[in-house]
């Protein structure tokens, strides 16, 4: 992934400066960009050049962005202030990732971003462009669940589901790092993914059992 650092080519052309955050649950795992709609208003601010007697005229700047996602490459060309999470379901029709708070905050949107999982409502697809990606429609194996989904339906670790693909990721990610966390490590971990129907006990359980399993 490219640095979070650096400004975007578009915005920087624009002189403007690339908004970014980095949220650490685990040094550095979880990855994110701030200010999409910053970006957005700051962008259409610039593009505003063309308003007159009361018009605006703005016309965002477009980028096409390659992606490897579940191993299929995707190219698309897309407006620089879309988000990943706007791209992945929209232009690319993989609805297995939800949105909710669309500011970083719930995790529901969380996907597999170069080996990190990353907020994908607050991350721009510009800065994934390269990128290889893992939503939740490339976890199972084929017809074979993930240890983490067969854990979740065997321990019933959602209710509406709203929350259980970005549980699933962050789940996953955990694991591949620690393959027998403890249960406050668990609790730490997960720390970045609510689920509004509160059902964080079966989650966890599912959790454990998943690392059991595997
Ligand atoms: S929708 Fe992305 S963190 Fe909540
Ligand atoms: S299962 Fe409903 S929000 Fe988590």
């Amino acid at each position: 992934m490219k640095s979070c650092s650096q400004p975007l080519p578009a915005l920087a052309e624009a002189g403007l400066p690339s908004l970014a955050v980095e949220r650490a649950g685990g040094e550095g795992e979880r990855v994110g960009e701030r200010g999409a709609s910053a970006i957005a208003s700051a962008e259409q601010d610039a593009a505003g050049a063309g308003r007159e007697g009361g018009s605006m005229t703005t016309t965002p700047v477009r980028q096409t962005v390659t992606v490897t996602v579940n191993g299929q490459e995707y190219t698309r060309e897309v407006p620089t202030y879309r988000t990943l999470v706007d791209f992945i379901r929209y232009d690319l029709g993989l609805t297995g990732t939800k949105e909710a708070c669309s500011v970083g905050v719930c995790g529901a949107c969380t996907i597999e971003l170069d080996g990190r999982i990353a907020a994908s409502c607050i991350t721009l697809a510009v800065r994934a462009d390269g990128a290889n990606i893992t939503t939740i429609e490339g976890v199972a194996d084929g017809d074979t669940l993930h240890p983490v989904q067969e854990a979740f339906i065997n321990h019933g670790g959602f209710q509406c589901g709203a929350c259980t693909p970005g549980q699933i990721m962050a789940a996953k990610a955990l694991l591949e790092h620690n393959s027998s966390p403890t249960e406050a490590e668990i609790k730490e971990w997960m720390m970045g993914n609510l689920c509004r129907c509160t059902g964080y006990y079966q989650i966890i359980e599912s959790i454990q059992a998943a690392a059991e399993a595997k």
